[in-house]
């Protein structure tokens, strides 16, 4: 093979040659071995955790999953948007192996370590704007908003939290709260925090009339003004690319003009970078695309390369407004997931991994665009770098059609290539390949896809 991702792979000391960069499928989807695991899972798991493509991985490289089975899966899902340099990134992994023979953990917050201290370096340094700041780090994105909420409330002296509509935050409590959709995330989990308001997000497919950005951020900061009170604001918290919510990416002139606003309240503006952040969009954070630095930033996920790990970075005026010992957590920014944080960032750095996603948007939103004008059913073709999606309706409406979508994103699965959906209405499919992943994966990957909608 002569592409570049095998080419980096094959230079690399401990290559990932073990898992070729190809698919191949041996039995149907999922196979007799997964199926046998999955009749275990459904007596020994929760029925709540769900898992939406049965097919049980026992190694990963690249871009590729290789199930028990021995079937090989192009993904482009990445764990939700987490393996952003790959599945078992040689670096990452030699890093992490080392890491465990000397250190996995005395918490932090008893006796410290320098890696932690690495890794929050790393973050002021990468994170928006040249101010003094400082981080802390956590176990999941979840934690990171709920930290973010607790310094920001701990700074303004305010309580009240305003976040958008079709926002996902986690899972926990508060973020439930700061979540829009009821099922599956909140239905029968209530009652819910308090102090947390929803207002109008800029989704341009879905406005009823076109509405520039700074008009829609006017829309959003009246609901707050009148509903809320700017005095008792003490923070937006907005993804500036939704994630759950159905990738959307709001009107040009949108982020300026709420973060502006936020600037002149004395309210702080969060962006909530978890699914966004890391070179995911073609540049290190979303908020970068139109200038707009953050007075915090939450980040997870495409962090670590796979190990658990969360961040709030920001202002160290507002960071070090929380008194001695009002932040941490037992396993909160662990050696082992610094050390795949620091091999993480290395690779995004020394391979320019924004320019990587940038390179996969050019690849892939021409050939969805094309994919959009043969079938109606796409109304919608959006996204950044390497977080695309394709919203689909019933053909000449924008009335969702979820069930289309599924059947999509199904026929992918059945074909070999891992795709997920999300969206308020359940019907856009999101693509976030790895940012490593072969130029002949990516486009046999929407090759499937293309045959997929076709059906
Ligand atoms: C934007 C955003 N915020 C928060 C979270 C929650 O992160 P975690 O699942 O690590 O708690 C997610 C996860 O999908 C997310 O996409």
């Amino acid at each position: 093979m002569t592409d570049t991702l095998d080419r980096d792979l094959a230079a690399s000391p401990t290559a990932t040659a073990a898992v070729e960069q190809r698919r191949r499928l041996v039995t149907a989807i999922p196979g007799p071995a997964s199926q046998r695991i999955h009749a275990r899972k459904v007596a020994a798991v929760a029925a709540g955790v769900g898992t939406m493509l049965p097919i049980y991985v026992e190694r990963a490289g690249g871009a590729i999953l290789v199930d028990v089975d021995g079937n090989q899966l192009i993904d482009f899902g990445s764990g939700i948007a987490v393996t952003t340099v790959g599945h078992a990134a040689p670096e990452v992994a030699a890093r992490v192996a080392a890491q465990v023979a000397e250190l996995t953990h005395t918490c932090f917050m008893v006796t410290p370590y320098e890696q932690y201290v690495l890794v929050c370096e790393a973050l002021n340094r990468l994170t928006p704007g040249d101010h003094d700041k400082r981080s802390a780090l956590f176990s999941s994105g979840a934690e990171a908003v709920e930290n973010a909420v607790k310094i920001a409330r701990r700074f303004t002296g305010r309580d009240a939290v305003v976040v958008f509509d079709h926002a996902y935050h986690g899972r926990t409590n508060l973020t439930m709260a700061m979540t829009a959709k009821n099922m599956p995330y909140k239905d029968g989990f209530g009652p819910f925090a308090s102090e947390v308001y929803r207002v109008p997000m800029s989704y341009p497919f879905r406005e009823p009339a076109p509405i520039s950005g700074a008009d829609a951020a006017a829309r959003a900061i009246s609901v707050i003004d009148k509903q809320v009170g700017m005095n008792r604001t003490a923070a937006v918290v907005i993804e500036p690319i939704q994630g759950e919510g159905g990738f959307v990416v709001p009107a040009e002139g949108f982020l300026p003009a709420i973060a502006a606003w936020c600037k002149e309240n004395g309210v702080l503006f969060i962006a909530d970078e978890i699914q966004t952040g890391f070179a995911r969009t073609g540049a290190m954070f979303a908020c970068e695309h139109e200038g707009v630095v953050p007075d915090l930033i939450t980040t997870a996920k495409g962090i670590a390369g796979g190990l658990p790990l969360a961040a709030v970075t920001g202002r160290a005026d507002v960071m070090d407004a929380v008194h001695g010992g009002g932040l941490g957590g037992t396993y909160g920014g662990n050696p082992v997931a610094c050390a795949a944080a620091l091999a993480t960032i290395e690779i995004m750095e020394s391979r320019d991994l924004p320019a990587a996603a940038r390179r996969i948007e050019a690849a892939m939103l021409p050939r969805l665009r094309a994919l959009a004008e043969a079938h109606p059913s796409i109304g919608d073709v959006r996204g950044r770098g390497a977080m695309l999606a394709i919203e689909i309706v019933r053909p000449g409406t924008t009335e969702p059609d979820a069930a289309e979508a599924a059947r999509i994103s199904s026929a992918c699965h059945q074909a070999g290539l891992v795709t997920l959906t999300c969206g308020t209405y359940g019907n856009v499919l999101r693509f976030l390949p790895s940012l490593v992943i072969a130029d002949h994966l990516l486009a046999e990957g929407l090759d499937l896809l293309e045959q997929a909608v076709a059906g």
